[in-house]
C-alpha cells in the first residue's frame, strides 16, 4: 500500500479530510453573490467524504458533481448523502482533477476546499477555468501566510512542502492574471484547523496504527502530523487556509 492509499485510510472515518467548516463554505458561498433560488450546476473538486457537499447541497438548488480521486471515499460519502436524503442532488465521479472529463463551460460554480495543492493552484484554477461558463464562480481553499514576513523554519518548511503557499494578494495576483475577478476573500479561523480537523485526526491514529501498524509508513504518517500539528499550534499566527471566491470573467 502506497503513501497515499494508507492516509485514504487514516482519514476515511473523518468528518473532513483538511481543515474547514461548515460556517467557512456558507461565507464563501454569501461572498458568491449568486442568486440561490435558481438552479446550478456544480462541481465539488477533491470532495473527500462531502463535508462541504453536504452544506452545499442543502444550500444550493441543481446538481453538484463532486470529483475525488478515491473512490472509498465516494462510496463513504454516499452513506453521508443517503443518510440526509440528499442523493437527488449530488452524483459522485471518480477522477483526477487535472485529468476531468467535463464539458467546456459545463458548470456555474466551481467549488473546491483543501484540495487545489494537489496539482498546484495556478495550474489547477487556468485548469478549472475551461469547465466554468462566463460568469460562473471559482470558490478555493488554499494554504496562504497570513502576514507579511514570518520566521526563517516556518519559511524553509511549507517553502519545501508546497513551493506555491503565499499571500493573499499573490494568490489574488494569480486569479486576477488567469482571467477571473475576485469577489472576496476570507482566512479560516483557527477552529477550522484544531477541533474540525487535527483533533479529529489525533483521535484515529490509535485505530489506523491497529489495523496498518504492521507497515512502516504508517508510523511515519502519523509522527508527521504530529510534527504538522505542533508545527500549527506554534506557527499559527502566521499562515492558514485563505478562501478565494471568484468570477470568471
Ligand atoms: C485535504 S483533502 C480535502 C477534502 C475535502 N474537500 C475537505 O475539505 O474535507 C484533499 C482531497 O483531494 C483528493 N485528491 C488528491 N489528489 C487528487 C486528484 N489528483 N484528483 C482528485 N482528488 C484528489 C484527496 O483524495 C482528498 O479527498
Amino acid at each position: 500500500m502506497n503513501e497515499m492509499e494508507l492516509m485514504m485510510h487514516l482519514h476515511l472515518n473523518n468528518n473532513r479530510q483538511g481543515p474547514g467548516d461548515e460556517n467557512a463554505t456558507k461565507l464563501a458561498l454569501q461572498l458568491a453573490q449568486i442568486d440561490t433560488t435558481q438552479p446550478f450546476r456544480v462541481a465539488d473538486i477533491g470532495c473527500g467524504t462531502g463535508a462541504q457537499t453536504v452544506t452545499l447541497a442543502k444550500l444550493l438548488k441543481g446538481e453538484i458533481i463532486a470529483v475525488d480521486i478515491f473512490d472509498t471515499f465516494l462510496q463513504k460519502m454516499k452513506e453521508r448523502i443517503y443518510r440526509q436524503n440528499l442523493q437527488a442532488n449530488i452524483s459522485m465521479l471518480a477522477a483526477s482533477m487535472d485529468d476531468l472529463p467535463f464539458q467546456k463551460e459545463e458548470f456555474d460554480i466551481i467549488w473546491s476546499e483543501g484540495a487545489v495543492y494537489n496539482i498546484g493552484f495556478r495550474k489547477g484554477i487556468t485548469y478549472w477555468k475551461n469547465f466554468l461558463k462566463k460568469g460562473g464562480i471559482l470558490a478555493v481553499s488554499e494554504l496562504s501566510w497570513i502576514t507579511n514576513s514570518r520566521p526563517k523554519p516556518l519559511e524553509d518548511f511549507w517553502l519545501n512542502e508546497y513551493p506555491e503557499i503565499s499571500t493573499a494578494s499573490e494568490k489574488i495576483k494569480v486569479l486576477e492574471d488567469a482571467g477571473y475577478k475576485v469577489l472576496g476573500h476570507f482566512i479560516l479561523p483557527e477552529n477550522c484547523w484544531t477541533e474540525n480537523y487535527y483533533i479529529p485526526l489525533l483521535k484515529s491514529h490509535d485505530n489506523f496504527i491497529r489495523k496498518f501498524g504492521h507497515i512502516s509508513l504508517a508510523h511515519k504518517i502519523v509522527e508527521t502530523d504530529r510534527q504538522e500539528m505542533e508545527f500549527y499550534s506554534k506557527y499559527k499566527e502566521y499562515y492558514s487556509y485563505g478562501f478565494y471566491i471568484a468570477r470568471k470573467i
